[in-house]
Order: C-alpha cells, then sequence, then structure tokens
C-alpha cells in the first residue's frame, strides 16, 4: 500500500481492494444526507430559517449509504486500533447503529463545540458530534488529564476550502490522543484534506481518498504547502 498519498477516486470501490488491518487510525467526516434545522419553506416569518432549504445538498456526493462504507472502514483498521467519524444529529442513531453492526465498541460521544451556530427551531447548533469507537482490545488515549467529551476549537468562518471544513486544530488533537509517530492516519472521504494536513503536520503517515477532483486537487495543494516529517 503506498502511503502519504491521496487519491482521486471512489473510496467504497478502493477500500474492498485495500488489504485487512494496515490502518493504525480512522479519523474521517463523512458524507451523510443533511435537512433543514429551520423553516424550510420560509413561509412562516416567525420561524428562524434553516442553514439549508429541504435536502439540498452542500457538495454533489453527499447522499451515499451508511451501510455501504461502514464495513470496509472497520476491515483496513488494526486490532486495538481507534476511530473518529463525524456525523449530526439526523443520522447519529444509523451512524452509531451501523458502526455497533460491523464490530466497532463505542468508547464516548465526543461534542466538538464550535464558535458559531446554525439557527434552528429546535434548539440553535453550536456543537457537532463525533463518535469514538475501538476495534477489538481498548488502548487508552494519550492524554487522559485534559481531554473532556465536550471539547472547544474555533470553527472556520469565511474563506473555507470546503462547505464542511474541519479545524485541523481539532484533527490533530484526536490524532495526538490516539496515534504515535510514523502511525497511518486514513481519511476516505478526505474532502480538501484537513485530516491528512493534520496527521503529516503531527509526522504521521496518511491516506486519504476524495471523488470529487476539485477538492482533491485542492488537498494536494494543501499537502504541498503544509510542513511535515513525510
Ligand atoms: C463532509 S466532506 C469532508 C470534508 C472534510 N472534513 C474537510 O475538512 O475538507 C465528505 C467528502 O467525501 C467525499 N465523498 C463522497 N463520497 C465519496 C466516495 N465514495 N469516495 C470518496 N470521497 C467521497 C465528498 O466529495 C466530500 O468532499
Amino acid at each position: 500500500m503506498e502511503l502519504n498519498k491521496v487519491i482521486n477516486t471512489d473510496s467504497i470501490e478502493a477500500m474492498k481492494n485495500m488489504e485487512s488491518e494496515c490502518i493504525d487510525l480512522l479519523v474521517t467526516d463523512p458524507p451523510y444526507k443533511t435537512i433543514t434545522g429551520g423553516d424550510s419553506n420560509g413561509k412562516n416569518s416567525e420561524r428562524p430559517k434553516g442553514m439549508l432549504s429541504g435536502n439540498r445538498k452542500l457538495f454533489a456526493h453527499q447522499n451515499i449509504k451508511i451501510s455501504d462504507w461502514m464495513p470496509e472502514v472497520y476491515k483496513v483498521l488494526k486490532q486495538g486500533s481507534h476511530a473518529y467519524i463525524f456525523t449530526n444529529v439526523l443520522n447519529l442513531t444509523e451512524m452509531l447503529n451501523e458502526s455497533l453492526k460491523v464490530g466497532f465498541k463505542l468508547h464516548n460521544l465526543l461534542c466538538w463545540q464550535k464558535n458559531n451556530c446554525t439557527p434552528s427551531q429546535y434548539y440553535m447548533k453550536n456543537c457537532e458530534y463525533v463518535l469514538f469507537l475501538r476495534k477489538g482490545k481498548a488502548k487508552w488515549i494519550h492524554d487522559i488529564g485534559r481531554s473532556k467529551t465536550v471539547h472547544q476549537f474555533d470553527n472556520i468562518i469565511g474563506n473555507k476550502t470546503h462547505p464542511c471544513e474541519k479545524p485541523v486544530a481539532l484533527l490533530k488533537f484526536y490524532i495526538n490522543n490516539s496515534s504515535n509517530k510514523d502511525d497511518v492516519v486514513f481519511d476516505p472521504f478526505c474532502g480538501t484534506g484537513s485530516t491528512l494536513v493534520a496527521a503529516k503536520e503531527l509526522d504521521r503517515k496518511y491516506l486519504g481518498y476524495e471523488i470529487d477532483k476539485e477538492y482533491f486537487d485542492i488537498v494536494i495543494d494543501r499537502l504541498n504547502c503544509c510542513k511535515g516529517g513525510v
């Protein structure tokens, strides 16, 4: 397996050809369905408008089935490894059920508290959820004393490279806690490559897949610009 690479391809197909148990850590923000958190048709002026209207997509390749990729990410992870999978509240039940079905065990439901929020008629959303899972035997995170379930990191506001871009500092927090130098960090839905940049800057090996050519090109630029040991 070639490492320190991002590949412009469908990761579900690519993972079928990956050998089993070759990855030390999964950190991924997969595509999932999004719906409005507010007044989707704008008819009721007293209700806050949702960020999205109806089932409008944030990006092209959004509606894939969780059950199509969850078994593949489980297969490629080594025994005794951790997985961090971002989800929103509407996909949380399915994401957790599918992860347990393939064999993951739940360590914790993490909450990234952001410095902005999305309007919603059912409490404004100022956090995102992350399933913190393990495959096989449990192992401790590194920074036990300072790692809380709810953690604050500034969201990227304004010039985002991807509508769902995650802060590199947040991804470094997870990577530092669950891997060591030269471990292989994997993101099968890498968007514009935030996980890969974080991994590279922390001297981890990395592998990423992105199906959208425009995002893929941005990952290449970001990886060329960031500092790292590889
Ligand atoms: C939620 S975004 C990830 C954004 C990322 N967190 C970042 O900081 O840039 C999910 C990405 O998965 C990609 N994607 C969707 N289906 C895919 C597939 N089958 N194979 C590879 N990438 C896919 C989408 O194009 C999208 O860029």
